[in-house]
């Protein structure tokens, strides 16, 4: 079992050089998942000068560990949509959304990309009665925003189900393969592509200045299209962050389904679809199991449920591949994209929820249209200086609960052990010695990997991601290697490697 994207494996690896000297642009767009390299593209399509850098390499964070699903609807469901906001919005909302994948299938046509891009139908299903009424509901918000939606007795699946909401013309692809294709036609434009380029300090003004290890980039706009702006800014304290599983399976049989399907269950619902590969190999994906980041300590435990599931319902010959990635939810169930500071021109595009690919290439639409003066019809209905106190108010005080019990249960100088004598190999585990607060990790060979425990963000104290072998932050969603370097989240900083002073 290969522990890596289904999508990362099908695709061909790109080579950006890193940056290496100090340049002077009109745009610098941090990130190079689907927002980055869709605002890459259409800003230089017109003739902007733009710098897209990426601290890994292209499509190469959550990107690429997505399920390729693109859809009008969204996981917040339509229906709570109409309810919490209006008909309108929720209008608004499908519409863009559609005009988002609208989007994609032009520009794979139009560059020819080889990314397995297919109109397929979505389904919601149910396989108890318990979500009849549930069903109902959001068929009825289907029809009320204009899509082509059914309420169906059956599905192409091979194990019985009771009720599918049907939408039809919706779409899949690969990802990764898109957005590599994207950062190959920007470049191609004009555009400035470097991949290994952290940003590791953005110096806001007019210009801005971005550092990285080996050179600045003075840029007039800066775009964080990092799934979460870096920095402390106050979406963060917004939204909730989310880590999914995936595993991908072959199957005795040939009945690999065609379309995208969430089932849903309780207390979650999964997500299946089908992928073949260039060497006509074929594949079917499940992905769920979600959980808040840094609070769940057996976590490859959602990989087990996963294939619990998934023979329950399929004949599955081998597990081929795993992997996970993050997600973050805004407080209103809308993202949140636009300009946070017009001064500086500083744009953000995050709280995407598990529909980031369509919402990410909207974001990137959007924001495109801000920076050359265009009118955008659904600007406004995105900004993230919206004020909606009342639609954010629940998940509002939920988030910030945890945050604040996650300060309480930390900074009391508590941690999970007393010494490393402790920790076996593999394993990482906080440990408090001087009244000082490490996240200490044993390598396979024995070594000692020792960095602060104290996130660089706003300071939570990290917790270890026994599947990822990374340190989580279970406030705003950072992520560091056992040595410390920022993986993705809001942090800029990593993690200051700490000289072991205690036996090992
Ligand atoms: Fe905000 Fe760690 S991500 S404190």
């Amino acid at each position: 079992m290969k522990k890596t994207s289904l999508w990362k494996d099908d695709t061909e690896a790109s080579f950006y050089p890193p940056l290496q000297k100090d340049l002077n642009v009109d745009i610098a767009i941090v990130g190079g998942g689907i927002t980055g390299t869709a605002a890459a593209h259409l800003l230089t399509l017109q003739g902007k000068n733009v710098a897209l850098l990426e601290a890994w390499e292209i499509g190469g964070g959550t990107t690429g560990f997505s399920t390729g699903n693109l859809y009008a609807t969204v996981e917040e469901r339509l229906n709570k949509l109409q309810c919490k906001f209006d008909e309108t919005t929720a209008r608004a909302v499908v519409s863009s959304r559609s005009a988002a994948i609208g989007h994609i299938e032009n520009t794979v046509r139009e560059y020819a990309i080889d990314c397995d891009f297919h109109r397929r139908p979505w389904r919601l299903l149910s396989e108890t009665e318990t979500f009849d009424r549930f069903l109902q509901q959001e068929y009825k918000a289907c029809l009320k925003t204009g899509l082509d939606a059914y309420l169906d007795d059956s599905a192409p699946l091979t194990f019985p189900i009771r009720k599918a909401l049907r939408i039809e013309n919706q779409a899949q692809f690969n990802p990764m393969r898109y957005v590599k294709a994207l950062a190959a036609q920007a470049q191609k434009a004009g555009g400035r592509v470097f991949e290994h380029t952290p940003v590791l300090h953005i110096k806001e003004g007019s210009p801005n200045i971005l550092y990285t290890e080996n050179g600045t980039v003075t840029a007039n706009k800066v775009i964080h299209a990092t799934h979460s702006p870096k920095g402390v800014r106050f979406v963060h304290t917004l939204m909730g962050v989310y880590r999914e599983y995936a595993i991908a399976v072959k199957l005795n049989s040939d009945e690999y389904p065609e379309g995208i399907f969430w089932v849903m269950g309780k207390p979650h619902q999964h997500s299946i679809r089908s992928y073949t590969r260039r060497t006509g190999e074929n594949y079917l994906l499940v992905l769920g199991e979600p959980h808040k980041v840094g609070h769940k300590k057996d976590n490859e435990a959602c990989f087990r449920n996963l294939e619990t599931y998934i023979r329950a319902r399929f004949d599955v010959k081998s597990i081929e591949y795993h992997w996970s990635a993050q997600n973050y939810r805004s407080a209103d169930g809308l993202p949140y994209i636009g300009s946070v500071n017009d001064k500086a021109g500083i744009y953000i595009a995050t709280g995407f929820a598990t529909d980031g690919l369509t919402y990410g290439t909207l974001a990137a639409m959007i924001i495109s249209d801000l920076i050359l003066g265009k009118e955008n019809p659904w600007s406004r209905l995105y900004d993230p200086r919206r004020h909606n106190p009342l639609k954010s108010a629940g998940r509002f005080v939920k988030e910030n609960a945890h945050v604040f019990m996650d300060y309480l249960t930390d900074w009391p100088y508590r941690a999970e052990a007393k010494s490393v004598a402790g920790i076996a190999p593999g394993e990482g585990k906080t440990v408090v010695l001087k009244g000082e607060k490490f996240a200490v990790y044993r390598d396979e060979a024995g070594e000692l990997h020792q960095v602060s425990a104290v996130c660089t963000h706003m300071k939570c104290i990290v917790n270890w991601n026994k599947e990822q072998k990374s340190w989580d932050c279970p406030c705003h969603g950072s992520r560091f290697t056992v040595d410390g370097q920022v993986i993705e989240g809001p942090a800029i900083l990593d993690l200051p490697k700490k000289a072991a002073n205690h036996p090992r």
